[in-house]
């Protein structure tokens, strides 16, 4: 094949496999089989192999990763990566909203949208083709992990349409889907590797994964929830996060209540009881609510108190917490010969899984608090995979109770142990 006609095939297949592309992981809704999209890829990557002159960074084939990054560079932010207040009651964020009314003096309106256990990242686009993926770092210095952030198949290469500025940068959250999660802790599991504690860290580990290719298959995710320019955009946030979307992002959904937009704070406080208890049923975890003020020119005069916006504040979720009867103190021996408590429970259903062992992790506490065998404890589920036992209802102990006693020999080998549980 000549060159000529080369290029124009390997532009003409870059762009349709980028619109399969974007409407399999953007949009769910292919329209061709994954044989075709294969099919496809592949003849484009046999051409981009023949005429390597035509080849872009940007280019779908590249999804797969194989660059290896040794060490990664520190950039500065353009725009600082802030975070937010938080806060952890309905009283703190409609006092949060009415020092909002009174410094404005207007009527606003809010928008509520998850709060992504993730990590943080800071994508920049040029006449629209991805420049460079940073993560948070320490705010005004962020990592380039643009390598990496190639290999996520809901982060668009290159954009649709010609509404985009010619340079913004798009801030949202990289996670790792819970389904994903499960299937690599089954996998190292079978491997007798440890299994890793929560997705959040999980995705944070793999974007500073050195090699790209081990990326691509652990199956990240991102969700995309702020657009910055110097250049003229919408004047309102909910509109941008919209806009973007059409421009080829994974924003979050008004109809499936992602993101929404209220008139007044009882909406915020409906929004924020809906995900209370919705949330265990969403394909990825959150650990709140995030709450903004819609109108740029309003969150221009809010402005910044040292370290977050004034315009936006965060609703945190507690942990999940249910109460259970423990069964049976069991030992567990580690790989370095520690041993830890176990707790056996009588089986029940928290934030969506079956829990029927908890970890007494920290025996000094246990010991506090006087656990026993037969006792009604409270369990909880926090960033950890293995539930902990938080405390204990005194009013409901059997009355022919005994106090713990905890092992002085190892269950295994018998050998006496060195320290008892809770020495430091
Ligand atoms: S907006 C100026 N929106 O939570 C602050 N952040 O503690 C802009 N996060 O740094 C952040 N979901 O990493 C915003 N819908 C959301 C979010 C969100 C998760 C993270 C983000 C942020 C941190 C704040």
């Amino acid at each position: 094949m000549e060159a000529e006609k080369a290029q124009q095939r390997i532009g003409k297949l870059t762009k349709e496999i980028n619109a399969h592309n974007h409407r399999y992981y953007v949009l769910s809704q292919p329209i061709i089989s994954d044989e075709m999209y294969d099919l496809m890829l592949k003849e484009l990557e046999d051409l981009e192999q023949r005429f390597p002159e035509f080849s872009s960074d940007n280019s779908p084939t590249k999804r797969v990763g194989g660059d290896i990054t040794k060490n990664f560079e520190t950039v500065p932010h353009t725009y600082p990566m802030l975070s937010l207040s938080n806060s952890y009651s309905r009283e703190e964020i409609k006092e949060w909203s009415d020092r909002a009314l009174k410094l404005l003096d207007a009527e606003v309106e809010y928008v509520c949208e998850l709060k992504y256990d993730g990590v943080a990242i800071g994508i920049t686009y040029k006449d629209g083709e991805l420049f460079r993926a940073l993560t948070r770092g320490d705010g005004t210095k962020g990592e380039d992990v643009t390598a990496n952030v190639r290999t996520i198949r809901s982060v668009p290469l290159t954009l649709i349409g010609q509404t985009y500025p010619r340079e913004f940068e798009i801030r949202g959250e990289i996670v790792l889907p819970r389904k994903r999660f499960e299937r690599i802790n089954e996998e190292r599991m079978a491997n007798g590797e440890a299994p890793y504690m929560n997705p959040r860290n999980t995705a944070s580990g793999t974007l500073k994964q050195q090699d790209s290719a081990k990326v691509s298959k652990r199956g990240l995710d991102a969700y995309l929830y702020g657009v910055y320019s110097a250049e003229a955009i919408s004047e309102n946030h909910f509109s941008r996060v919209m806009e973007a979307g059409s421009w080829g992002f994974k924003i979050p959904k008004p109809e499936h209540r992602y993101i929404e937009k209220c008139g007044s704070i009882e909406g915020v406080l409906n929004f924020i009881e809906y995900w209370d208890d919705e949330r265990k049923n969403l394909p990825f975890d959150i650990d709140g609510i995030v709450i903004k003020v819609n109108n740029a020119a309003q969150q221009e005069e809010l402005g910044f108190t040292s370290k977050s916006p004034r315009w936006a504040i965060a609703f945190k979720f507690k942990a999940e917490q249910v109460s259970t009867r423990l069964e049976k103190i069991s030992y567990q021996v580690g790989r370095t010969g520690s041993i830890t408590p176990v707790a056996n429970l009588s089986p029940i259903l928290l934030a969506g899984t079956t829990v029927k062992r908890a970890s007494l992790h920290n025996a000094d506490q246990i010991e506090k608090l006087d656990i026993r065998e037969g006792d009604e404890v409270y369990v909880e589920k926090g960033g950890e995979i293995i539930p902990k036992v938080v405390g204990v209802n005194l009013a409901n102990r059997p009355s022919d109770s005994r106090p713990h006693v905890y092992a002085v020999h190892c269950p295994e080998c018998h050998h006496p142990l060195e320290r008892s549980e809770g020495e430091a």
